[in-house]
């Protein structure tokens, strides 16, 4: 059985992200998601709209979707890849050559991103339309 594993916020979930988790479970057999808590967040400058426990409710609720942990820093991802025995990390390509250092321990695989969709754009989008 292969293990694979991804990382995000996941706010204001948009047919990108399904386009990543498809592409990552089609990977392997069990899908991990790592999803950002909101202290994480913060860490990492972002603020969701959807809080921790609302975008966990619609990530599980994701066919694609087997097990979600919570993401409260960016050292975690070395023990949880020995944790959960991971076989294959996966994330979008906004952040290739940034994971290379896990490839010790697992597959890294950088996915090409959806084009023209992201959080921030539907932010934006939202607000300019007001
Ligand atoms: N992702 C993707 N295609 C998109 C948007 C996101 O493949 N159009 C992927 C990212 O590369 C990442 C995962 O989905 O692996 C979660 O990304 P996240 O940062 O939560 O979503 P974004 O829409 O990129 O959010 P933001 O605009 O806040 O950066």
């Amino acid at each position: 059985m292969k293990r694979v594993i991804t990382y995000g916020t996941f706010d204001l979930l948009h047919y990108g992200h399904i386009n990543l988790l498809k592409r990552a479970k089609d990977l392997g057999d069990f899908l991990i998601v790592g999803l950002s808590t909101d202290e994480f967040n913060l860490i990492k400058g972002k603020k969701s709209y959807f809080d921790y426990n609302q975008r966990k409710i619609l990530v599980e609720a994701i066919r694609y979707v087997d097990f979600i942990i919570p993401e409260y820093s960016w050292e975690q991802k070395i023990s949880d890849i020995k944790k959960y025995k991971i076989d294959i990390f996966v994330i979008g390509d906004d952040w290739e050559g940034k994971f290379d250092f896990l490839k010790d321990l697992c597959q890294v695989i950088y996915l090409p991103r959806t084009p023209e969709i992201s959080t921030t754009k539907i932010k934006l989008d939202l607000f300019r339309t007001k």
